[in-house]
């Protein structure tokens, strides 16, 4: 099975982007043909400076392979390095209704958040259908907050195929009911955008202080809680093991769960989940040569690949004469 996720690079990646996409990522290196990427281009809509996108860009990087992506076993690259992703975008924007993309609803958040409203911010859709149908992607796995825009990616798989013959893959989404969403130190969704992560390479004091300021309620110690509203829970249950879990909700629905103590055994199980990666990180980003060496193996895979679909396509609407 062909299964390709991209990944912004907009700033520090948190449990959220690990338990929604990067984990399962890992998970199909070995059986299937899978293509990662940093999505350089989509991070362009929030970031302006240029040092934290580049940075960002490689420390994206960093993170894939210190928790285990293994740059011979997928095809591994940076979005911008292949440029054909923009001719296919501006193809697929020609036969994109606007009413589909007006509906999209990230764009209206992300602008009710104080992003400022661009048309590349209106039109991202159409640039991650086009990430997703130049690789012919079969598997997309993405957070639940990605599942509209796999419905506008599918939409237009169909309509270029039905105006035009049958050219590309009709992609389905992969989201991952547990982990769907990860809810953040404030009990909305996790979001780099939100400032309110728990990003997975932050260590010691500064990892504490975000560990503690998890919202909980003000029901006293002994009292009966509710699992299923408390962020806490939530996040403990992607790291703790089921036994433990068991116990912990035990502890909910009968009184006794202490929440600064299962806080302190939250931040115990991060550092234990992420402790090694946290070092390979620090080695890998020692050596950008190195980086960039594998960033660009990576890039002649993807290229090669994005220049048959690219040429099809071009065939296809009479871009050939
Ligand atoms: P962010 O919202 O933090 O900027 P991205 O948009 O870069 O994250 O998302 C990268 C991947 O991580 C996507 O597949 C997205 O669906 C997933 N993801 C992001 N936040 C969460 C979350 N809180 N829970 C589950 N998956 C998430
Ligand atoms: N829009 C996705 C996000 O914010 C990132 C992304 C861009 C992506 N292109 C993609 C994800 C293609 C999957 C496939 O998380």
């Amino acid at each position: 099975m062909k299964i390709l996720s991209g990944i912004q690079p907009s700033g520090q990646l948190h449990i959220g982007n690990y338990f929604g996409m990067m984990q399962t990522m890992i998970a199909h290196m070995e059986s299937d043909e899978l293509y990662v990427f940093i999505v350089d281009l989509h991070a362009l809509t929030s970031v302006r400076e240029r040092d934290r996108l580049a940075g960002g860009t490689l420390e994206a990087a960093a993170d894939f392979l210190a928790l285990g992506l293994d740059p011979d076993k997928c095809t591994f690259w940076v979005q911008s390095d292949v440029p054909e992703v923009c001719e296919l975008t501006w193809v697929l924007s020609t036969i994109a209704p606007m009413g589909l993309i007006e509906r999209c609803t990230s764009y209206k958040d992300k602008v009710a958040k104080g992003l400022s409203s661009s048309h590349g911010l209106f039109s991202y859709p159409v640039l991650m259908a086009a990430d997703i149908l130049l690789y012919q992607a079969e598997q997309v796995p993405v957070g639940k907050d990605q599942k509209q825009h796999l419905e506008v990616a599918r939409d237009l798989a169909i309509k270029f195929n039905n105006e035009y013959g049958q050219t590309f893959v009709v992609p389905e989404p992969a989201i991952n009911e547990s982990t769907a969403i990860v809810p953040g130190l404030d009990g909305q969704k996790m979001s780099k955008s939100y400032g309110n992560t728990l990003p997975i390479f932050l260590e010691g004091k500064e990892l504490k202080k975000r560990v503690m300021a998890i919202a909980t309620d003000a029901t006293p110690v002994e009292e009966p809680k509710n699992p299923h509203t408390c962020s806490l829970y939530k996040i403990m249950k992607l790291f703790a093991t089921s036994v433990r879990m068991a116990e912990i909700h035990n502890l909910y629905v009968n009184g006794g769960a202490a929440y600064g103590y299962l806080k302190l055994e939250l931040l115990d199980l991060l550092n234990d989940t992420f402790g090694a990666a946290r070092q390979k990180k620090a080695e890998l980003l020692s050596d950008p040569v190195m980086l960039r060496a594998i960033l660009a193996r990576g890039r002649d895979k993807a290229r090669a690949k994005a220049m048959v679909t690219l040429d099809l396509v071009r065939d296809r609407v009479g871009l050939r004469y």
